[in-house]
């Protein structure tokens, strides 16, 4: 166990997204970790120094900690050298939308009781898990073993920057040495450390991520309503993200969030608020909301373009969001559903996410790059706001094209850009702005009137 003067060694199960960069981050940070995952061939690449996904700065704080990662399909190394054991399992809905804890409670199954042992959750588990947990200790005769509810607030695409500067820890022990043990190994990030109760924390984790999945909701709402009346969304969005009440952050109107955590944690806390005779209506339309969100793209396209049989879309796109390669509930998999179920004919090009969509999504091609995506379509839908799509010369586009719609999903093109290269321009809930030329014909028209 920990010498004096040297940082707790720790045990991380699980290297997905959450485990792989908490056990970097804490090696970093000086610990020796113990990274234990079940998939065999996982393990195997990590040991080779491969990295199983696309995390920028992960690669990097992996291979600069090498000496201290120990990967493994056995969990004895963990229990051997650590105290502390992260859990980072995944925790994915069921039909009912329930969170499925079997990958946790599989985990607690292998954990022998120990007094120096504690079990510190960084899966995202409703409200409640940890004191069933604690009494389920209590019922296999492993009342020894302590528990720290942990959760990650992570973000895909910069994780390694949230690990590294996160906004708050939350750590929630309900008695023993843990919860101060998990407090020392945070401290040399110097974040505001939330101390609380297990139920606290486990709460803090959904009710954030719901706030966020809300916060998106409405300010897509609002963009449907712009639609309607002339109002531009991005301009509405920046007057109302100087109000230091509401915040400029999440406040970015699209074709609706994915992931794979917003859309399960929403339906989790919404399922737990039910299974408890709790309707919680809010959340009920925040997430029909979303669904309504990620189709409206088809009623733009049917706007322009009329019925789709036979007509060509590029999907500029298909992660559900930049600088990851994850897809689960990427808004790219309804929307080429859709399009598929209309008879259009879909080209898509990602940066990194080809290989995961490719599993996922059937009926669409891939093309090497997003010109060739282009190439001969009659539409293009930008999906995912990647940085190279930013940079794109639209008259390059134009070329390719054999129609002129460009659909901004993400409202992160430059409408003006766009429209100089010939391209109709339609966001979501932007107004239609004037080209330039228009606006030199209607200010000279003005001017001789
Ligand atoms: P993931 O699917 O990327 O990784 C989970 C890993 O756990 C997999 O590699 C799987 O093989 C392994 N695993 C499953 N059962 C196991 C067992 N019994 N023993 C050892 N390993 C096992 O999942 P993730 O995205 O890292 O999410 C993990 C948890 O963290 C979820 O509860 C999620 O809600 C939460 N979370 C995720 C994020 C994120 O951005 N991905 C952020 C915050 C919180
Ligand atoms: C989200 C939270 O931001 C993290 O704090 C949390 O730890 C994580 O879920 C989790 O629990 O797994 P993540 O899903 O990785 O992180 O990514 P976000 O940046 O939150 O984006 C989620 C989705 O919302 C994306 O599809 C994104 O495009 C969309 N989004 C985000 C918008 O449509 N508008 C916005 O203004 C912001």
């Amino acid at each position: 166990m920990a010498d004096a003067g040297t940082r707790q060694p720790i045990g991380v199960i699980g290297a997905g997204y959450v485990g792989l960069v908490t056990a970097a981050g804490f090696a970093e940070l000086g610990s020796e970790v113990w990274c234990v995952d079940i998939d065999a061939e996982r393990i195997a690449r990590l040991r080779a120094g491969e990295v199983p996904i696309h995390e920028p700065g992960l690669a990097e704080l992996l291979a600069r900690n090498r000496a201290r990662l120990h990967f493994s399909t056995d969990v004895t190394g963990a229990l051997e050298h650590a105290s502390l054991l992260f859990v980072a399992v995944g925790t994915p809905s069921t039909y009912s939308g329930d969170a499925d804890l079997s990958a946790v409670h599989a985990v607690v199954a292998a954990i022998p009781p120990a007094s120096d042992r504690a079990l510190v959750m960084k899966s995202t588990v409703p409200c409640g898990t940890g004191a069933a947990l604690q009494r389920s200790f209590r019922e296999q005769g492993k009342e020894a073993l302590g528990y720290v509810s942990c959760p990650e607030f992570l973000r895909e695409g910069s994780a390694v920057e949230d690990f590294l500067h996160p906004d708050r820890v939350v750590v929630g022990a309900d008695y023993g040495w843990a919860g101060d043990a998990v407090v020392d190994l945070y401290a040399p990030l110097g974040a505001p450390i939330v101390r609380t109760d297990v139920a606290s924390a486990e709460m803090v984790k959904l009710a954030s991520n719901a706030f966020l999945a809300t916060k998106i909701s409405f300010i897509n709402e609002i963009a449907n309503v712009c639609e309607e009346t002339g109002a531009d969304v991005v301009e509405v969005a920046r007057g109302m993200g100087l109000d230091e009440r509401i915040g400029p952050k999440f406040l970015h109107a699209g074709i609706g969030y994915g992931g794979s955590c917003f859309p399960k944690d929403v339906n989790a806390l919404k399922q737990l608020a039910g299974n408890s005779g709790y309707h919680f209506q809010l959340l009920t339309a925040v997430i029909e909301v979303n669904e309504l969100q990620k189709r409206r793209v088809i009623a733009k396209l049917h706007k322009h373009l009329g019925e789709l049989p036979g007509k060509r879309v590029a999907l500029f796109g298909l992660a559900f969001k930049p600088h990851t390669d994850d897809m689960r509930e990427a808004s790219s998999l309804v929307l080429a559903a859709r399009l598929n179920a209309d008879g259009a004919r879909v080209t898509a090009y990602d940066p990194v996410a080809e290989g995961q969509a490719r599993q996922l999504v059937s009926g669409i091609s891939f093309a090497p790059s997003a010109l060739e995506a282009a190439d001969g379509a009659d539409a293009v839908v930008l999906v995912t706001e990647w940085p190279e799509f930013l940079e794109l010369d639209w008259r390059e586009v134009t070329q390719a094209m054999a129609g002129s719609l460009v659909v901004d999903g993400r409202n992160a093109l430059d409408p003006a850009a766009v429209q100089a290269a010939g391209l109709v321009y339609e966001g979501i809930g932007r107004a239609p702005r004037a080209t330039p030329d228009e606006r030199i014909r209607g200010e000279a028209s003005e001017a001789a009137r």
